[in-house]
Parts: C-alpha cells; sequence; structure tokens
C-alpha cells in the first residue's frame, strides 16, 4: 500500500530517536510528528533499550504525552543545556532555516531547542519549501494579549510594502460557536502573518525588527537553528545538514 503522510512523518521521527542514546537529556517537540518520537522513546524505554532519559517538553501537550508514554520529564531550570532537541516545522527552506508554531508553541520551542547542542527537524516532503512563508501558510508570531490591536497594527506597516500581506489574530470557536482568541502556553494570543509570495529580503533583519516591537513575545521564523532536517518521502529518506 501507498504510504500516507502519517507514514512518513512517523519514518522521520523513528530514524531521529535512532540518534538518542541512554542518559541524554533530550528536547520533545510539539505537533503530530514530534508525536511519533514520543511514542517511539516511550516504546525503547519499556523495552530497556534506552535507559536514563530526561525529556524537556515544548508545551503542555507535549508534557502530557510523554507523562503518558512513560518518559521522565524535567525542564530548563534543572537542565539548561540540552542534548539533542527532536521536532517537526511547518516550513523548511534550503538554508534549514524553519517556520514553525502552527500550533502555537513556539516560544518554548525555540527556548528548548535554542539551548540544545544538536536540534534534528523531522518533517515529511510536504514541509519543503524555496523560502519562508512562501506555502501560503501562517507565519506565526507570540504576542502580549495587552493592546494586541497596536501590536498587529505595528506588524502591518513593518511589511506594508508587501501586497499580499495579511496580519490576523489567531482565534478558535468556543462551544457556543463564539469567536475567542487562541491562547498559548504562555498566556499569549498568536498573530498569523500571511505572505503572498513568501518573507523577501534578509530573514534575520525582519527578525529583529519583529523582536524590537515591545508587545512582541517571540516569532515563528527559527533561523540558523537546525543541525540537521531529517526528511521523508515518498522515494525515501533525505538528510539535510547544516
Ligand atoms: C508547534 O507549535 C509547531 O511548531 C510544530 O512543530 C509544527 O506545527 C509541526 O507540526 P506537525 O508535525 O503536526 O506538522
Amino acid at each position: 500500500a501507498a504510504l500516507t503522510q502519517d507514514d512518513l512523518k512517523r519514518i522521520a521521527a523513528h530514524r531521529a530517536v535512532d540518534l538518542v542514546e541512554s542518559g541524554m537529556v533530550l528536547g520533545l517537540g510539539t505537533g503530530s510528528t514530534a508525536a511519533h518520537a514520543l511514542d517511539r522513546l516511550g516504546d525503547l524505554l519499556r523495552r530497556g533499550v534506552l535507559r536514563d532519559i530526561v525529556g524537556i517538553p515544548t508545551s503542555l501537550k507535549t508534557a502530557a504525552h510523554a507523562a503518558a508514554v512513560g518518559i521522565p520529564l524535567s525542564d530548563l531550570d534543572a537542565h539548561p543545556v540540552v542534548d539533542l532537541s527532536i521536532d517537526g516545522a511547518d516550513e523548511v527552506d534550503p538554508a534549514l532555516n524553519l517556520v514553525k508554531g502552527r500550533g502555537g508553541s513556539l516560544l518554548r520551542e525555540k527556548m528548548i531547542e535554542g539551548a540544545s547542542r544538536r536540534f534534528v527537524v523531522i518533517v515529511d516532503e510536504s514541509k519543503l519549501v524555496p523560502c519562508l512563508g512562501g506555502s501560503g501558510l501562517a507565519v506565526p508570531v507570540e504576542v502580549v494579549p495587552f493592546c494586541w490591536k497596536y501590536t498587529l497594527g505595528q506588524l502591518e506597516r513593518l511589511f506594508d510594502n508587501d501586497p499580499g500581506f495579511n496580519a490576523k489574530l489567531r482565534t478558535f470557536s468556543d462551544k457556543e460557536g463564539v469567536e475567542m482568541p487562541f491562547v498559548t502556553d504562555n498566556s499569549n494570543y498568536i498573530i498569523d502573518l500571511y505572505f503572498e509570495r513568501g518573507i523577501s529580503g534578509d530573514l534575520d533583519a525582519v527578525s529583529d525588527s519583529m523582536l524590537r516591537f515591545p508587545g512582541v513575545v517571540e516569532h515563528g521564523m527559527f533561523l540558523g537553528m537546525a543541525t540537521s532536517v531529517i526528511v521523508a518521502g515518498k522515494n525515501g529518506v533525505t538528510f539535510m545538514e547544516k
């Protein structure tokens, strides 16, 4: 039978878990691809193939999943140096820059993956893009709830020379069907940025400009952070290295 997208995610995740050794401090990613890595880690711990693993979860959801499969958990306060982080991504460009955070966990992901000696990204081939923001999907920005419309206005002005640019508060419909702001694990909001043809220009400069707004906590561009990317495709697995 043909491989589904979920099969490809699992294949990439298992290849990454092959890199894990007993005794490691591991950054545990968030999302449907990283979830396969958690299951695999739990399995190897249960069978005694791996021992003495400490997991640092990048979201409350991942913490719950990891606990359920028996991965011991800690945090960056106790383990400021992480041996290896494994996480998915929404987009990967040819220079191994990423967009992350469509699941809303970008801040903790960036803190933990930024503290990692190695950061291995696991994706199926649909995540590869020539240019960040180029898939027409959102580039997320975590903002403080206080006067978020003001911060949204600052982001709009930053990109106002991009004709197709659009910024929107991320919302969801509650049980009564009322639109509510999506709230992150850090009690913040997310503003999703949409670019017609991707983010043009110097990505580091764009990053700095966004981070200079006081209401912006973090954004979902992960520049120069990934040390390798494992890409599972219909024709096999490829490794992109820095
Ligand atoms: C979570 O906030 C994101 O950064 C995820 O890592 C990203 O959305 C990838 O998720 P999937 O593996 O589900 O595509």
